[in-house]
């Protein structure tokens, strides 16, 4: 679907109280791309996946980068506001609650420069493979928000160091971030699936009253 600000999809789900997921591909995905997975870790719920906006030699990405790793800042900032303004439009034309994100990689990156920059947009994130997306954050109040962080071991992309910087900015912050290493490296695994879905079904039964 190309309405709105993003190319996107909207996969309306089947039970109204579960929160839904904004779905946030890896550098070279699309909007199709993690359709399955949210629908695994969040059966019934609805699913908004989007394109990212910028092209690396034809690969979809949500920001640019200057070299692996290393991140045109400004683009980053400019692009999470483009992405939290694109939510909002999208939350009023599919009449959602505000979203959980589910990122891979570069998905996971934007996912969590939103958190940094437009916290209010997301309900809570889960950020697979995710760095630290900008070098000097502004100061934010993240009170409470869940964020489930899962890294890989092996990871040759994502030092240790990296994601453990970006957990403890969030926490911080103020959110109330798990974050889970697995053996594994870049790719997702099906520990992600089984990680990513209990931490939800924990998170929703803590929420209902
Ligand atoms: C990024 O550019 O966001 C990270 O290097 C992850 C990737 O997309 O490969």
């Amino acid at each position: 679907m190309t309405e709105l600000s993003h190319i996107h999809r909207f996969a309306p789900g089947n039970r109204r109280e579960a929160t839904p997921l904004l779905l946030l591909h890896g550098t070279g995905g699309d909007e199709n791309d993690l359709l399955p997975l949210g629908g695994a870790i969040a059966p019934g719920a609805s699913l908004l996946s989007v394109r990212g906006k910028v092209l690396e030699h034809g690969m979809p990405r949500f920001f640019r980068r200057l070299a692996e790793g290393v991140f045109d800042e400004d683009d980053v900032i400019r692009r999470a506001n483009e992405l939290a303004d694109f939510v909002l439009e999208a939350r009023q034309r599919y009449d959602l609650a505000a979203p959980i994100a589910l990122g891979y990689s570069n998905g996971a990156n934007i996912a969590a420069a939103m958190l940094l920059l437009r916290p209010e947009v997301l309900a809570g994130a889960m950020l697979l493979r995710a760095m630290v997306p900008l070098s000097k954050p502004p100061k934010v109040d993240l009170a409470g928000k869940p964020v489930l962080i899962v890294s890989g071991q092996s990871d040759p992309i994502i030092p240790p160091s990296n994601s453990q910087r970006l957990a403890t900015m969030l926490e911080k912050a103020g959110a109330a971030v798990d974050h889970r290493t697995l053996p594994v490296g870049h790719q997702l695994s099906q520990a992600d699936l089984t990680v990513a879905s209990q931490w939800l079904e924990t998170r929703q039964s803590l929420a209902l009253p």
